[in-house]
């Protein structure tokens, strides 16, 4: 397994694949990985030759007042389990080779950013959508591999290729869960052990949420109201940011559910933001 630092070396190795023919595929992330992240890798490698994945914590998508200095690295635990799982190399740039001085290009998906986590982060996906672009653009890949559990990420990503023209396949993986339900994130590790109870309420909560629309409620608000009084019942929740019920493919509210929905949720216990969502499914046919 190869460790690459520059963009020029990364760039000269996708090239010689590519020129063998064999597809890439390409698992974008920032480190500190878990069984979550390596999900990803294991598809990847099950459907291309030669698995690349990036680590670099970009500090485009984090806002001045949210937690890049605080974001946990391991770069040895990460090499590792990578190398386990057969990745042919890891691109670790610095900052300065990503973004230097000068640097001074964005991209910008305009309307699947604005609702959800778009709302209280409103720079956070022009910084996610611009390092991605940039990543396709060295590693070259022909499939990027990106979680369900940042939903609205995947949809942005999935539209900026479409509308730019990108060949890349995006390929979407199910959000994967610790035991008890709660979504695996570098994130918990920063919760305090009563804060980490807590917060299994948030899938109990998008699983009853689920329920109730299965039954037929289609009132958003209703649901929304349900979702809220459970989550709020938990001693150590700070703040609620969003609970919303969303088009699928839109990401736009919906007062009513007439169609394929998202339910998303976004939470503070402590001063750690936790966001998870569930899909419900009542129009199989039109589940593109
Ligand atoms: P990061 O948070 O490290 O996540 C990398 C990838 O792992 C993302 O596609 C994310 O959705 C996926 N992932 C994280 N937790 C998961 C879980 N529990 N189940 C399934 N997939 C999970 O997302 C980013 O990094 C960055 O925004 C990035 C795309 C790398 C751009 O900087």
């Amino acid at each position: 397994m190869k460790i690459i630092r520059t963009v020029e070396e990364m760039k000269e190795f996708s090239k010689k694949i590519k020129e063998s023919g064999k597809p890439i595929g390409f698992v974008p992330t920032m480190g500190y990985l878990h069984e979550g992240h390596l999900s990803l890798v294991r598809k990847a490698k099950e459907e291309n030759n030669t698995v690349v994945t990036s680590i670099f914590v970009n500090p485009t998508q984090f806002a001045p007042t949210e937690d890049l200095d605080q974001y946990p690295r391991d770069e040895k635990g990460d090499s590792a389990k990578l190398k386990k799982e057969g990745v042919a190399a890891i691109f670790i740039p610095t900052i300065n080779e990503i973004y230097p001085v000068d640097y001074q290009t964005y991209v910008e998906v305009t309307e699947l950013t604005k609702n959800l986590c778009g709302r209280s982060r409103p720079t956070h996906f022009r910084g996610v959508t611009t390092i991605v672009l940039k990543l396709f653009k060295i590693v070259n890949p022909d499939r990027a591999y990106f979680g369900k559990k940042d939903y609205q990420q995947f949809r942005v990503i999935e539209k900026m290729c479409r509308d730019l023209n990108f060949d890349v396949k995006i390929v979407p993986c199910p959000i994967v869960r610790e035991k008890d339900g709660v979504a695996m994130s570098s994130r918990n590790k920063h919760l305090t052990e009563k804060e980490r109870r807590d917060t299994i309420i948030l899938h109990q909560s998008l699983e009853k949420g689920k329920e109730i629309i299965l039954n037929g409620e289609r009132n958003s608000s209703k649901i929304i109201q349900t979702m809220k009084n459970m989550i709020g019942s938990k001693k150590t929740l700070k703040k609620i940011d969003y609970v919303s019920i969303v088009d699928l493919y839109t990401l736009k509210d919906l007062h009513y559910v007439d169609r394929n929905i998202l339910i998303a949720v976004a939470v503070y216990f402590g001063k750690v933001r936790l966001i998870d969502n569930i899909e419900v499914i009542i129009d199989a046919k039109n589940n593109a």
